[in-house]
């Protein structure tokens, strides 16, 4: 039998913990106040920044919300970070990805201050990650290790094959493996042979961004499958990396999607609020 990653459920109890640690700062006269800018109308951006709204009304951190135009020019976008690096009452800064193309994605995750990086995507938090240095760790990864230790799953001396090499999810989701001990593989759209090396993953890791494409052929019998993906199929219906159905029967554990890393990633946001207040 399969043992189903319940995301939500642990998502949930993160919240609950973060939530009584919001309260306790409180009483310490710290107040934590993430800022969340969107730059256009993309839908499915607004779900994730609604959701991570909601999540921090939910666990009593205030939220401020920067709504700028499609056409917003990079000179503002900047300025109004800087704007926010400055005000102390700001712990933290988000800038929902992607951004239009007129916008230096680089330039702008840059001028976010390291000490109000809740994304963990700026360049001295993702250095620091990769020395192994404390400091503020992207969620969707930090998501996937807290899913595993709490699913009492080892990663320490376990073979992870990381599918996707994105600065988001990819790399920082095999340094943090790799931090936990593991031996980590990386692969991507140009591996050749990419069934011969997942086949060889006790843990795997599927960060492909296409639909349905991890089947059980690409997978070893007993392994432990983890689906980064969000898509939606034909039928408009929710779906990960992985064909679900075909290769749950081959896992020891699964995440299913929606339910698995997806509600990981805000409560592990939720983490690094806190985490930032602490700067
Ligand atoms: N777009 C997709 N995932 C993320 C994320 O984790 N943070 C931000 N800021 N944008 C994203």
């Amino acid at each position: 039998m399969s043992q189903l990653i319940d995301g939500k459920k642990i998502a949930a109890q993160i919240k609950d913990e973060v939530k009584c640690d919001v309260e306790k700062l409180r009483g310490q006269g710290i107040r934590i106040c993430l800022a969340v800018i969107q730059v256009g109308k993309d839908p499915a951006s607004t779900v994730y920044v609604r959701n991570k709204k909601r999540a921090c009304e939910y666990v009593g951190i205030e939220s401020l919300s920067y709504e700028l135009d499609e056409t917003v020019a990079e000179e503002e976008l900047l300025a109004l970070i800087e704007e926010l690096n400055r005000n102390s009452k700001v712990t933290g800064i988000l800038v929902q990805l992607p951004l239009p193309g007129h916008i230096d994605e680089k330039k702008v995750i840059r001028t976010i201050s390291p000490d109000k990086d809740v994304d963990g995507f700026h360049p001295e938090s993702t250095g620091k990650l990769c020395i192994g240095e404390k400091g503020l760790l992207p969620c969707t990864p930090a998501g996937i290790i807290e899913l595993l230790k709490r699913s009492g799953i080892q990663v320490g001396g376990k073979e992870c094959v990381v599918v996707g090499r994105s600065n988001i999810v990819g790399k920082p989701a095999a340094l943090l493996l790799l931090r936990e001990n593991a031996t980590v593989t990386v692969a991507h759209s140009r591996t050749k042979d990419l069934k011969e090396i997942t086949r060889r993953a006790d843990i795997l890791v599927a960060a492909v961004g296409k639909p349905l494409f991890i089947t059980a052929d690409y997978v070893k019998e007993g392994a432990v499958v983890i689906d980064v993906g969000i898509h939606r199929d034909e039928e408009n219906h929710l779906c990960g990396d992985v064909d679900f159905e075909n290769v749950k029967g081959k896992t020891s554990a699964i995440t299913p999607v929606p339910g698995g890393v997806g509600p990981m990633t805000i409560a592990m946001l939720m983490r690094n609020c806190v985490a930032a207040s602490q700067k």
